[in-house]
């Protein structure tokens, strides 16, 4: 017979609400949820108030709960509740991407000096199972690569744009869908997908990278230009968090906007969906594709969690997914090699082509191919009463740090205007 699992929620918002309808559906009779804990009583919700509490030591404390479901987001009161309910023996299912992605080391050694579980499938890919994949199926492989479309939010921006709406409009779109929030600063920085590939990363190659550790570009200087100018290369334009093994000891993980072929598969990724290209020894390739966020996805992966570990509970010592004090450091070593897209803005004359040409060449960066078009992004304010034109190049393939080193010159040329978007090529 399978134990009963009492459990508590901390946080009863988009997500707790869905993972507590769901329990108190009572469609399986061995999980109760006993109590929730919310910051306003008062709020409107579909669950009854009895269940609701603005104090988490009545759940933390209370020795019938044996499990924590912790859906509130955020660092803190998160991290102090976790690290509580770990040290009163209960069990641990999260959704907080940051909490795990910053915290993670503490949480798992907490659980395992506690001898309870810590899941967290939904904290990267919503209703995707890439974590307990990577934990569990994929365990007899060595994987060398995780590529993923992380964030629903600008995978909708960016699939608008590509249609022809403005990165403004494409964003006020996103906010009126509900995919976006009010302050929209994680997604369109990048960073709610460096928490994502922080924790890809950690899981797939077994050591703890922290999301500092991450480089991260956002997408907001990229125009609906870069789209017709990508199209008419033969790519299409993603946010993609990358995590790859170069060698033993080395390992790049970043998260840029990209080119990518058009015929790729992660390229044909659209609105809201989230993608997650899996490299293994055995596996060889393995491409997950769903919905990245929301309510009902994500309950998916937390009351699977909820599942696991009430089948493994008995059975089963708590376990470290990584090693917390890894000696090995990301982006550090091997040259990272890429092709560049750039688009300038410059004075609209004689010979900017060939001084751009002459720096490049000076710095052995060899192109592909380049453009000067007299059409400009309308959506960029200039002041200037010359006249201008946009000209945008493609590298062959360059270290990083030679690209910089150039860059730095192409910014001093008198006819720049300005480096108006910098793309690598995702090969
Ligand atoms: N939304 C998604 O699609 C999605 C997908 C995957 C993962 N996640 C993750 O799931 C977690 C929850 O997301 P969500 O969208 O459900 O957030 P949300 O709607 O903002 O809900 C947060 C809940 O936590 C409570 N809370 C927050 N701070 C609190 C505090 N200081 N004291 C007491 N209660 C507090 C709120 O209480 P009140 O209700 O009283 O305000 C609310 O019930 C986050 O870590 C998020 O990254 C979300």
């Amino acid at each position: 017979m399978q134990k009963t699992f009492t459990i508590g929620l901390l946080g009863c918002g988009n997500i707790g609400e869905a993972v507590a309808l769901e329990l108190l559906a009572n469609k399986n009779p061995s999980l109760k949820l006993k109590k929730a804990f919310v910051k306003d009583l008062n709020k409107k919700r579909n669950i009854a108030n009895s269940f609701l509490t603005n104090n988490a030591d009545e759940i933390l404390n209370d020795p019938e709960i044996n499990l924590i479901i912790e859906v509130l987001g955020g660092e803190e009161p998160a991290l102090g509740f976790v690290i509580k309910a770990l040290q009163n023996k209960k069990h641990l299912v999260t959704a907080n991407k940051e909490l795990i992605a910053k915290h993670g080391p503490q949480i798992f050694e907490t659980a395992f000096q506690n001898s309870v579980q810590v899941r967290l499938d939904a904290t990267v890919g919503g209703g995707i199972p890439i974590i307990n994949t990577i934990l569990d199926s994929l365990k007899a492989n060595e994987i060398t690569e995780v590529v993923g479309i992380l964030n629903g939010t600008t995978n909708y921006i960016l699939t608008q744009m590509k249609r022809g709406h403005s990165f403004e409009l494409a964003l006020k779109e996103a906010q009126e869908k509900g995919y976006a929030e009010p302050d929209p600063t994680n997604d369109l920085e990048g960073i709610d997908a460096k928490y994502k590939i922080s924790i890809l990363a950690s899981l797939a190659f077994g050591n703890y990278i922290s999301p500092s550790q991450v480089f991260c570009q956002g997408i907001k200087d990229i125009s609906v230009l870069d789209f017709n100018l990508a199209k008419e290369l033969g790519f299409s334009i993603k946010l993609l968090g990358v995590a790859k093994k170069l060698n033993k000891d080395e390992i790049k993980v970043k998260v840029y906007p990209c080119l990518i072929p058009a015929k790729k598969p992660l390229a044909k990724i659209d609105d809201v969906l989230n993608a997650i290209l899996v490299r293994g020894d055995l596996i060889q390739e393995l491409l997950l594709v769903g919905s990245g966020a929301g309510a009902k996805p994500t309950s998916s992966a937390i009351l699977g969690d909820v599942l696991s570990i009430q089948k493994l509970a008995d059975s089963t010592q708590s376990y470290l997914p990584y090693k917390i004090n890894s000696l090995i450091k990301p982006n550090q070593g091997v040259e990272h090699n890429y092709r560049f897209y750039v688009r300038l803005i410059v004075d609209d004359q004689v010979g900017v082509i060939r001084d751009l040409g002459n720096v490049l060449a000076k710095n052995n960066i060899s192109l592909e191919s380049i453009s000067q078009k007299a059409y400009n992004d309308e959506n960029i304010e200039h002041n200037n009463q010359t006249e201008e034109a946009t000209l945008t190049f493609l590298t062959h393939e360059v270290s990083e740090n030679d690209f910089e080193l150039a860059l730095r010159e192409v910014k001093i040329l008198k006819p720049i205007r300005e480096i108006a978007c910098i793309l690598r090529v995702f090969e």
